[in-house]
């Protein structure tokens, strides 16, 4: 699958899609407190997607291809060592947690995918570094977009800023390329060479969205062959938008808020 730029409708279609995404995402902020369960966050979710925000879930049922079983959440969430693509279950939230939920949504037949880091009351010190050191590493990459620019710019961007503040980055998954396609190319890798790879030009959409680990670099798959956790339990967090190139730089397609 190729690099596919987005006309101005199609554009206009990844913004909307964008939009209602991070709306789940605001949505969900009252909902995260302890005692709830993920799979309770997953049924919220669900409900205000496929009800008043007239979407379809691009996550139910998704298999990567054929490669893995079903996914069977609206949302991933990842609570913890747990790096990603967390499976909403019985697992409850309690005081101190750090809870990742990521959302992807079809609207229109364009996809907007983004998550965020949600604190259970208070977080640990390296919890709450962990998270906002995440939080800005993304930014970092985000900045580096604009017509010239190369993913390895994006990558080395967010490398250089975790990794001076003593956090190591997930290698093995990455963000993507996206529109009428869920995960679509260029791979956007997280680490890299300034003016290496892929150019950029307007009209791409892609993700970008780093997992930083308080630990070990290394992470492993569990049987359910969708949860992924640090080999060495330490704390991970991860954020993500879903990027606009425009003629002079990037547009945040998943903004909440209005600002970053
Ligand atoms: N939203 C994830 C991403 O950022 C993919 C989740 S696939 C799922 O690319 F099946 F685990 F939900
Ligand atoms: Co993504
Ligand atoms: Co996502």
């Amino acid at each position: 699958m190729g690099i596919t730029l987005k006309s101005p409708d199609a554009q206009a279609k990844m913004r909307a899609a964008g939009e209602a995404a991070a709306s789940v995402l605001m949505m969900l902020e009252d909902h995260v407190r302890p005692g709830i369960s993920t799979a309770e966050l997953d049924r919220i979710a669900r409900h205000y997607i496929e009800g008043p925000l007239g979407c379809v879930s691009a996550t139910v049922g998704y298999t990567a291809g054929g490669s893995r079983p079903p996914f069977t959440g609206a949302i991933c969430t990842s609570v913890n060592h747990v790096v990603c693509h967390g499976i909403p279950g019985p697992k409850v939230l309690k005081k101190g947690d750090i809870l990742n939920i990521d959302v992807t949504v079809i609207k229109d037949g364009f996809h907007g995918d983004t998550s965020k880091m949600y604190f259970v009351g208070e977080p640990s010190v390296l919890g709450r570094r962990l998270v906002e050191t995440c939080h800005q590493a993304m930014i970092e990459g985000i900045r580096q977009v604009k017509p010239g620019a190369r993913l390895g710019d994006i990558g080395h961007a967010i490398q250089i800023y975790a990794e001076a503040r003593g956090f190591s980055i997930v290698r093995e998954y990455c963000g993507h390329g996206i529109g009428e396609v869920f995960h679509e190319d260029p791979q956007v890798v997280h680490y890299g060479r300034p003016g290496t790879g892929l150019e950029l030009v307007p009209g791409m959409t892609f993700t970008i969205e780093p997992m930083l680990n308080a630990g070990r670099a290394e992470v492993k798959e569990l049987p359910d062959q969708w949860t992924v956790v640090t080999k060495d339990h330490a704390l991970s967090a991860q954020w993500e938008h879903t990027i606009l190139v425009t003629e002079t730089g990037f547009e945040v397609l998943t903004l909440r808020d209005g600002a970053l």
